[in-house]
């Protein structure tokens, strides 16, 4: 009888089995070889012995091979507890080879792992990463992930829709598109969609009011630990509802998946935080809230300091702030030493301060290293140790600048990394709504202004009087979904009328001719009685991460791209040769 790698028990003992698998761990005790085979359920050891061994003897790391033979019980000295199938074995009477294997390049086996490869080979033979357990728990984990998201949709009276992938270009918002060049038109394209957003509301206006689809979508992007340039969103939209609507919906998601995929309960109302207090306090439109540690602003109690550097930025109208972490400092658990606060200056640089300086508590005191710097802090000293609430053994970060923004966020940067450097939390997961975002965003560059999220959220109606006339002070009906620091979702409310979607258009500077050629589709669309509707689009890749504890995405795909976005596997993308380009595509190159 066939049975997987991870099936058998001790109640299977005497009877006869067929296993097929992977030849993963083989050890030769002279006359008696022990071969662990394994597959996705489990992993089972085989015993060949006689004539059966020395025929075996043949078998490499990674041969897929059929074997048969009885099951029978270990010496209970040889249980192996930690595996499920420990307390038996197969003594194999007969066994063939399916498949051979070259030397696999890095260790299958967690426990040998000391030597794993570094991420480009595991990603260069993807095909046997994927086979190591921890591996297959995350594909496990992601399939389990992706059954309860469409259950909840399809319980919840949602249709599953697909929306095409080669769509309009429209690269004027958002960020870089990948193209698909047309044969049968040559000098035209199709670009690859960044998301489904104009073509779920497109569904909405046909009447298909409940959409959701778990969608790929592909954007070509800088690159970050956190992106991919083709990922998957959950993908919702709905007419006839509003923010709460939507946001009770996806917390109503999270709970189930919460309590189905990580046997975890958590509390069904997440908290709400405006865009300005959550980038006033936390230098982020996406805090991580599982330290609270806020930013303080402490310029007043610096002008009356004698530490010239803090005093010249507030001479220049300049900010300065502080955060405080209860790092120990100088106790026997210290969590941060010089070298580390060392690095968070070298770190406050590259990110565009002209630095940071550093405090710590000591007797109730303010003390620094070198000690000049708190002394020259004077008087300011007090009002910082009242403002951050420091106490003994804290690290105090102070940082200026001219520049409020960049102030915030380098500090909320920060903040991010120190908190997790403590490592100590008031809870496990943090859910937070940021709502309340500027509609639009200013280019620091151009000075041109471009939308915050995308051209569709609607304006809320008390500043949407502001749209011509000072379109920097409308805010949106937008809300994102953080969790523990990581931007998980993003949705709003749209635009439903084509008279405000072309006013948002050329708020940020596009012309008619522009609009109509790559928005027209849309705007015509919600002139035949588009229904007030919004929808949200959470990142699945990120969401695997987040609940399964990984930072990097990369886990959760299994053919990921690099961090150069170069896929080592196939090693696309790939030059293509210039003839090919001309006769198939019509594109000169140079
Ligand atoms: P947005 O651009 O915020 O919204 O994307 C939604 C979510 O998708 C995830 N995400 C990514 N994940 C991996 N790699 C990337 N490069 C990447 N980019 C985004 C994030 C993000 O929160 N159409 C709107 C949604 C809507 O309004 O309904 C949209 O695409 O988790």
């Amino acid at each position: 009888m066939d049975f997987n790698c991870g099936a058998l028990r001790e109640e299977n003992v005497g009877g006869d089995a067929v296993l097929y698998g992977w030849c993963r761990y083989i050890r030769d005790h002279g006359g008696k070889l022990f071969i662990d085979l394994a597959d996705r359920y489990g992993c089972t050891q085989l015993v060949f012995e006689g004539e059966v061994g020395r025929k075996a003897g043949d078998i490499g790391k990674e041969f897929v091979i059929r074997a048969e033979g009885k099951v029978r019980k270990r010496e209970e000295d040889t249980f192996d507890k930690a595996n499920p199938t420990g307390s038996i074995e197969i003594f194999v009477s007969a066994f063939e080879i399916l498949g051979k294997s070259e030397v696999p390049p890095f260790e299958l086996i967690e426990e040998k792992r000391k030597f794993l490869a570094n991420d480009e080979m595991r990603l260069k033979h993807r095909y046997l990463d994927l086979r190591r357990q921890e591996m297959v728990r995350r594909v496990l984990f992601r399939d389990k992930l992706t059954k309860e998201i469409r259950s909840f949709f399809w319980e919840n009276d949602f249709l599953e829709l697909e929306t095409p992938m080669l769509v309009k270009d429209t690269y004027e918002t958002g960020s870089r598109t990948f193209l698909v060049p047309s044969r049968t038109m040559p000098g035209k394209f199709y670009s690859l969609p960044q998301s489904p957003q104009m073509y779920k509301q497109l569904c909405i206006i046909a009447g298909l009011d409940r959409y959701f689809q778990i969608a790929r979508c592909f954007r070509d992007e800088d690159p970050r630990e956190d992106r991919q340039p083709e990922f998957m969103q959950i993908d919702v939209e709905i007419a006839f509802k509003d923010e709460a609507y939507i946001e009770g919906l996806i917390e109503g998601m999270l709970v189930r998946i919460f309590r189905n995929v990580l046997g975890k309960e958590i509390e069904g109302k997440f908290a709400h935080m405006d865009y300005s207090y959550a980038m006033e306090n936390y230098g982020s439109d996406k805090p991580d809230l599982r330290f609270e540690n806020r930013i303080v602003d402490i310029t007043e109690d610096a002008e009356k300091s004698d530490y010239n550097i803090l005093r010249r930025v507030v001479e220049a109208k300049g900010r300065v702030k502080a955060l405080c972490f209860n790092a120990g400092y100088g106790s026997g658990v210290q969590k941060m030493d010089k070298n580390y606060m060392l690095g968070m200056i070298a770190h406050a640089k590259a990110l565009g301060l002209k630095g940071l300086t550093w405090l710590y508590v000591k007797g109730g005191e303010i003390a620094s290293e070198p000690q000049s710097i708190a002394d020259s802090l004077g008087n300011a000293r007090s009002g910082i140790l009242k403002k951050t609430g420091a106490g003994e053994g804290d690290i105090i970060v102070v940082c200026a600048d001219t520049s409020e923004r960049l102030l915030l966020e380098v500090m909320g940067k920060i903040r991010k990394a120190m908190g997790e450097r403590i490592g100590v939390y008031a809870k496990e997961y943090a859910m937070l709504w940021v709502e309340n975002f500027p509609l639009f965003d200013k280019d620091e560059v151009t000075g041109r202004l471009k939308p915050a999220h995308n051209p569709f959220s609607a304006p809320t109606a008390e500043s949407v009087r502001f749209l011509d006339s000072e379109p920097e002070k409308v805010i949106s009906r937008q809300y994102d979904l953080v969790i523990n620091g990581v931007e998980a979702g993003g949705g709003s409310i749209r635009i439903n009328d084509p008279e405000t979607q072309r006013r948002v258009l050329e708020a940020i500077g596009m012309r008619k001719e522009s609009i109509d050629r790559s928005f027209g589709f849309l705007i015509e669309a919600l002139g035949y009685g588009a229904p007030p509707e919004g929808g949200i689009a959470l990142g699945l890749d990120r969401l695997a991460a987040i609940l399964y504890g990984e930072e990097n995405i990369r886990e959760f795909i299994l053919f990921p791209k690099n961090k150069r976005f170069e896929s080592p596997i196939d090693e696309s993308p790939t030059p293509i040769d210039g003839k090919r380009l001309k006769d198939d595509y019509g594109i000169s190159l140079g």
